[in-house]
């Protein structure tokens, strides 16, 4: 497989996207909508986190929605049905050997699938060869350099660092959000725009507080413990420091910011 998924597919993880997609709903998808009758691709579709927000804010658009994971499809459907949301249509699919008819489809969305590729440049290049002339691409990544908090903590940032470099081992890339504007350049696409999106979390923002800091980002570091030690990364007294200062910016007067990338860019119509 040319993948590599370093979160795994457990249920915590499921959950910790269902977190990260409720939370971030504004933030990341006010601005997307896709117009009825639209064919939309959404590649790596995971759990559904994104979906059932897609299909809700596109209730015309007809929505495919793809995963090389059959264990995520199956609970993204759970997920769409019980949502009562019925232009989704759910196919196990490889974004490196799509079998869907050239230029088929009027949008492509997307979203944290760019940074567990080894290549991600030749996923875009893929997506775009499905993609209509003049329909466009909507890509959405975080970037955990773009980590930072009070009070500061280099035990945190050491932490941090752990999932980067497990990521990378793995063939993925925890830092690509500062990419998407080049490399949606190199794989073609035309009238590129990048819009980061800034999480600002403060005791003001509980909702973010626990959805954001607590149960998204240091749940997702934290899970990467075992991993990190084993591969003699890091400390385990260190990463534990870490995971503690993490939690110490979710108190009263603590802090954390974290930014996404929300990419777009348009097929050109002279291929
Ligand atoms: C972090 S999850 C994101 C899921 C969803 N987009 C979300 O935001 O909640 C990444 C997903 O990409 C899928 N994926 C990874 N490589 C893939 C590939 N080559 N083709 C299709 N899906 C892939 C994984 O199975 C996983 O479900």
């Amino acid at each position: 497989m040319n993948h590599s998924y370093v979160h795994g597919y457990d249920f915590r993880e499921g959950i910790r996207l269902q977190d990260q997609a409720s939370t971030l709903d504004e933030l990341l998808h006010s601005d997307t909508a896709f117009p009825a009758g639209s064919r939309v691709l959404e590649a790596g579709c995971g759990v559904g986190a994104q979906t059932i927000i897609l299909a809700r804010n596109s209730p015309g658009a007809i929505i495919k929605s793809i995963d090389i994971s059959e264990s995520s499809l199956a609970a993204a459907k759970q997920k769409v049905t019980a949502e009562g949301l019925e232009n989704v249509h759910f196919q196990q699919a490889d974004i490196f050997n799509l079998k869907f008819e050239l230029e088929s489809f009027d949008h492509v969305f997307v979203c944290f699938v760019l940074e567990h590729l080894s290549q991600p440049r030749k996923a875009l290049e893929a997506l775009k060869k499905v993609l209509k002339p003049g329909g466009t691409i909507v890509s959405i990544e975080g970037d955990h350099g773009s980590t930072f908090f009070y009070p500061e903590s280099e035990a945190a940032q050491a932490a941090i660092r752990c999932q980067v470099e497990l990521q990378k081992r793995a063939g993925g890339n925890a830092l690509i959000g500062r990419q998407l504007y080049p490399l949606l350049r190199a794989a073609g696409f035309q009238e590129v725009t990048v819009s980061p999106r800034m999480v600002y979390v403060d005791s003001s923002r509980p909702q973010l507080v626990d959805g954001f800091t607590r149960r998204t980002f240091t749940a997702m570091i934290e899970g990467v413990r075992d991993s990190a030690i084993t591969a003699g990364i890091i400390d385990p007294q260190l990463f534990d420091t870490g995971i503690k200062d993490l939690c110490r910016t979710a108190e009263s007067d603590g802090v954390f910011c974290y930014t996404f990338f929300k990419a777009r860019g348009v097929k050109s119509t002279h291929e």
